[in-house]
């Protein structure tokens, strides 16, 4: 069995790749710089825009599309077809959006799909690094309760997909629990050795800063659907626990990992 991994460099990817090479099974990876590709795998240079190559003689692919918008995503998984395509999907893909159109991409070019839809990954408070060493993070919905998910758990997830039989599974990939965002920067405060507070950001403010690197429109969908988690947490899930026989990794393990 060869299978392609894209986001081969990236936080699940990486992971993905030595568990794959952990169970022996021949690695090949999309990556758009040689130097940051990983060891002990067969490389491919190029873009996930244009796999072709790289999707030569596989039979099983990790697929990440790391844009916030689908356009060209038919021609991208083209040269995927019939193969099986694990995809690293969103739970708001049951609403559409970008997620929502790669799944149907995938679907359009093979039966043999399967999708981690997760809620959040943890390595998005790495986004809080700096302050955090700081003492203070300032940010919008403190009291926004999220599913945070281990990037070490959703690669778990990915072997499972593509070693096994999961095709037109959809899984929702979430951590142990819900915890208040407040409550996350305390917990890195613990990992780190030192108070960490939360510091509430006035969300104009939030939304002109996150506009410049998410766009206005992805920033006002992320505002809004932070500001309903006050109310009504993300949910947590047991799909991990199912598919990997093992329980998501807490957010406090997360946060030791990343930050002592
Ligand atoms: N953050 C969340 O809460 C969340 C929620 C739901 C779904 N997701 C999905 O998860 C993805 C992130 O996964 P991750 O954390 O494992 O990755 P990551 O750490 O964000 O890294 C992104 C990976 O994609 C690669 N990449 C970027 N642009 C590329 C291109 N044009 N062609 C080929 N490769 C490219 C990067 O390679 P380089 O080394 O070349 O940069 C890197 O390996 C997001 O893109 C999103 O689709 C995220």
């Amino acid at each position: 069995m060869k299978v392609l991994v894209t986001g081969a460099t990236g936080h699940t990817g990486r992971h993905v790749v030595s568990g794959l090479l952990g169970q022996g099974i021949d690695v090949r990876v999309l990556v758009r710089d040689r130097a940051k590709a990983p060891e002990g795998v067969h490389v491919v240079q190029g873009d996930i825009t244009n796999p072709a190559e790289a999707a030569e003689g596989v039979d099983a692919v990790y697929l990440l599309w790391p844009f916030f918008t689908a356009e060209g995503i038919e021609n991208a998984v083209k040269p995927f077809k019939d193969k099986r395509i694990v995809y690293l999907s969103a739970m708001s893909a049951e609403e559409g959006g970008v997620w929502g159109d790669v799944e149907a991409a995938v679907e359009d070019v093979t039966e043999r799909w399967t999708f981690l839809r997760v809620t959040g990954l943890a390595t998005n408070t790495l986004a809080w690094a700096g302050q955090a060493r700081g003492g203070v993070v300032r940010a919008p919905y403190g009291q926004a309760k999220r599913s945070l998910v281990h990037e070490r758990d959703v690669a778990d997830m990915a072997l499972a997909a593509l070693a096994e039989d999961h095709a037109k599974q959809t899984y929702l990939v979430t951590g142990p629990e819900a915890l208040a965002q407040a409550e996350q920067a305390r917990l890195i405060g613990e990992a780190l050795g030192k108070p960490v507070r939360w510091e509430e950001q006035p969300t104009e403010e939030a939304k002109r800063q996150l506009s410049a690197y998410l766009g206005a429109e992805f920033a006002v969908s992320a505002l809004r659907h932070w500001a309903s988690l006050v109310d009504e947490p993300e949910p947590v899930s047991l799909d991990v626990a199912r598919v990997t026989g093992h329980p998501a990794r807490p957010f406090d393990e997360w946060a030791r990992e990343h930050f002592s």
